[in-house]
């Protein structure tokens, strides 16, 4: 049975998040109708309705959703009607890298998630006027009041914590602390610097703090997030729009240089400076997104002491462990994610948008 419901529509680039009524498909064998109750907003969704990556418009974006199971496919077991689930990216299930722990780098990651716009097998997830609709959007195109969601997007958590704290945990944060657990891993007494103190930014801090790191340097151009990383466990910071950042680190780091760096400005200017600033043996990971083609010029003897440059996409995460471990930590107070984010009611998504735009909202969440 189909479902008539509201969603945001981009009707093609640069065009404004718009309320319209959507028709979403029949749950497949192994999909799921959610009833939205929180959905951030990510920088990704602004650059796809930008008309930038080749997504197909019109569509419905929507990556960080969370929200109550209304109805199941015949095939899922995971999930039943009234959980509670935290939407993520999707992924095949049977290429290396999912069968290997990592389905973040799915052979199928790019189409299924950000690109295709509709389900594996070419049919689409939503129409309008019999028309189909760009969806499937990680799995979710959650910007509405209900989705409908592929199985591997859906990860089932306590009923006791409000959705609006999890629904950022589905991106920005698992790939802020995926940066710093599952690719730093930083050994006791180590440095990390992030580079940027937004969204992921911010969540590399605090992952950081729960780690045996002893500096934890944040760098931005907004006084206002450096003194918010300072509260969630930076112990130094440093603002790049009065600071030599090169120097100021090289201070800090005592001249030895950052064990890790977490690099979210998506500036290729930034990036390089990030990787000066790596010590002997120290690994930069690459998590900020610049437009497509963005090239970067290295000091190519300045790598040969061992340094790592590593592209990042969901912080490296397998969901249905990492996303139940974060819920915990929500839970318990020592991942304050609280702190990041504004809630905008749905149909307040463009001022959501605006907000995010000019840095007034670190994780706009729109509630439903
Ligand atoms: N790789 C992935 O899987 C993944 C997932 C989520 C987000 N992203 C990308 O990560 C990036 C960060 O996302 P976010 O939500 O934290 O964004 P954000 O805009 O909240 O954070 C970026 C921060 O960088 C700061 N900044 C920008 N230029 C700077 C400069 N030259 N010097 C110092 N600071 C500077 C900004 O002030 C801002 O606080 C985006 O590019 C986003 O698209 C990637
Ligand atoms: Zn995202
Ligand atoms: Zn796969």
């Amino acid at each position: 049975m189909s479902r008539i419901t509201r969603a945001a529509v981009v009707e093609s680039g640069g065009a404004p998040f718009a309320l319209a009524d959507v028709e979403l498909d029949t749950p497949g064998p192994h999909e799921a109708v959610v009833r939205m109750v929180a959905a951030g907003l990510c920088h990704t969704d602004l650059t796809v309705a930008s008309g930038g990556p080749p997504f197909p418009l019109p569509g419905v974006l929507g990556h960080e959703g969370a929200g109550v199971v209304e109805a199941v496919g015949p095939a899922v077991t995971g999930v039943a009607p009234g959980d509670h689930v935290v939407l993520s990216f999707t992924s095949c299930g049977a290429c290396r890298n999912c069968r290997g722990g990592h389905p973040a780098y799915c052979a199928s990651w790019l189409p299924l998630n950000l690109l295709g716009g509709r389900r594996a097998d070419g049919t689409g997830t939503v129409h309008r006027d019999g028309a189909p609709l760009g969806g499937h959007f990680f799995g979710q195109s959650s910007f509405a009041e209900r989705a409908l969601a592929d199985e591997r997007s859906l990860v089932k958590v306590d009923a006791d914590i409000p959705l609006e704290m999890l629904a950022p945990l589905g991106c920005g944060v698992q790939t802020g602390v995926g940066a710093v657990w599952n690719v730093l891993r930083p050994a006791t007494g180590s440095t990390v610097v992030v580079l940027g103190a937004g969204a992921v930014g911010l969540s590399a801090v605090m992952a950081a703090a729960l780690t045996p790191a002893t500096h934890i340097v944040a760098v931005d151009r907004v006084a206002e997030r450096l003194a918010l990383a300072k509260e969630l466990g930076a112990t130094h910071t440093v603002d790049a729009a009065d600071a030599d950042l090169g120097a100021a680190l090289a201070e800090i780091t005592r001249g030895q240089g950052a064990d890790g760096v977490v690099e979210t400005t998506g500036s290729a200017a930034v990036l390089r400076r990030g990787v000066d600033a790596l010590a002997a043996r120290g690994t930069l990971v690459v998590v900020g997104a610049p437009p497509f083609g963005t090239e970067v010029a290295l000091d190519v003897n300045g790598l040969l002491a061992g340094k790592r440059i590593v592209g990042l996409t969901l912080g490296d995460a397998e969901t249905q462990t990492f996303i139940p471990a974060l819920v915990r930590l929500v839970k318990e107070g020592r991942l304050p994610v609280h702190r990041l984010i504004s809630t905008y009611p749905f149909a307040e998504i463009d001022q959501a948008v605006r907000d995010m735009r000019a840095g007034k909202a670190i994780k706009p969440v729109l509630t439903f």
